[in-house]
């Protein structure tokens, strides 16, 4: 992999289990539509593409949350570091730390009793991250956890006893059904005591054309990031998906606040995937990708739900973008 790439949270997933890979593919073809999960989109290529998704004018997303870790640092400070208090900070996906890096740095500054947890799935990726906060943050105490999420979770609680703040960025929630994102702040929690806090970043419900333009580049970039997964699929599980055979297709309902993307079959066509065929009418869907955009009430019943008392909502300059900040009751 490329560990140059300036990566945002959970685009380090390139170490996968190829039987559940197969499982999940083949599983999700056979559903009605049929659905490919959105957690595989980054491979070395998708990485890359999500890379240049990050720098289009049109996704806004990355530099509204870059605004507010850069611009109103002290006020996340608030609420995440009272006191004198000593914290261990995890950040789940950590990748590069681009937006986090801020905020270690004026919390290094302002003397801190903390230490900085990574938790990424890329090992490679946390050692460019060591290597660049070594440079950048000498005083930062850095301990780094590979592996999944509420495993390494559960291994930073096991390590030590001190309040836990929890940073989960980029809108990644978004990208869980709701029910997904609902079990997700649960399990969240379960590893939690009373008094910790959560960071998560969520994109907010605005103009709808402002949305569906940041899925829906005029370039191609986005279909390329979609279309990307099936030429995966064709290297890893020895498929013959005919590329020019499907196409993007974009919607945003404002009313629930899915941003759903789709690939079109343009033709009747039979696929082989591994040892099985898979049929395709002409215009058939494949359900690819969820970015959820979320209210302030739907933040509010999200937080409830899970257990959390939200203590504080930081938004960018142009209020398109949330960092909510929760606390375990
Ligand atoms: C990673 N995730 C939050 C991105 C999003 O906005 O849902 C992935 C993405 N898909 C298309 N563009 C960006």
């Amino acid at each position: 992999m490329n560990v140059q790439l300036d990566t945002d949270a959970h685009t380090q997933n390139h170490v996968i289990n190829s039987d559940k890979f197969q499982a999940d593919v083949l599983e999700g073809l056979k559903n009605t539509p049929k659905k490919l999960s959105s957690k595989y989109f980054y491979d070395k290529t998708g990485d890359r593409l999500f890379q240049e998704i990050m720098a289009m004018p049109e996704y806004y997303l990355t530099k509204c949350e870059l605004d507010i870790f850069k611009n109103k640092t002290e006020k996340l400070t608030d609420f995440i570091a009272s006191g004198n208090e000593a914290f261990d900070l995890i950040e789940l996906g950590a990748g590069d730390a681009m937006k986090s890096t801020y905020l270690l740095q004026y919390l290094v500054e302002q003397g801190g009793d903390f230490t900085y947890m990574p938790i990424d799935i890329s090992g490679n990726i946390l050692s460019v991250l060591n290597e660049k906060l070594s440079v950048k943050i000498p005083k930062l105490e850095i301990v780094s956890l590979e592996g999944d999420y509420f495993e390494m979770l559960h291994k930073a609680a096991a390590m030590s006893s001190r309040k836990k703040v929890v940073l989960f960025l980029g809108s990644n929630i978004g990208n869980m059904n709701t029910d997904e994102a609902e079990n997700f702040c649960i399990e969240l929690k379960k590893n939690l005591n009373s008094g910790d806090v959560v960071l998560v970043g969520f994109d907010l419900k605005k103009n709808p054309h402002t949305i569906l333009n940041a899925y829906n580049d005029q370039t191609g970039i986005t279909a390329a990031f979609n279309l990307n997964l099936l030429t995966r699929i064709n290297r890893e599980l020895n498929a013959n998906f005919e590329i020019k055979n499907f196409q993007h297709f974009q919607t945003y309902d404002p009313v629930s606040g899915a941003c759903r993307s789709y690939l079109v079959s343009l033709k009747d066509q039979n696929v082989k995937i591994s040892d099985e065929f898979v049929e395709f009418k002409e215009n058939e869907l494949i359900d690819m990708e969820v970015s959820h955009k979320f209210s302030e009430t739907d933040i509010i019943k999200l937080a409830e739900k899970s257990g959390f008392k939200i203590i504080g909502q930081i938004k960018d300059s142009k209020n398109w973008y949330v960092d909510s900040i929760w606390q375990v009751i």
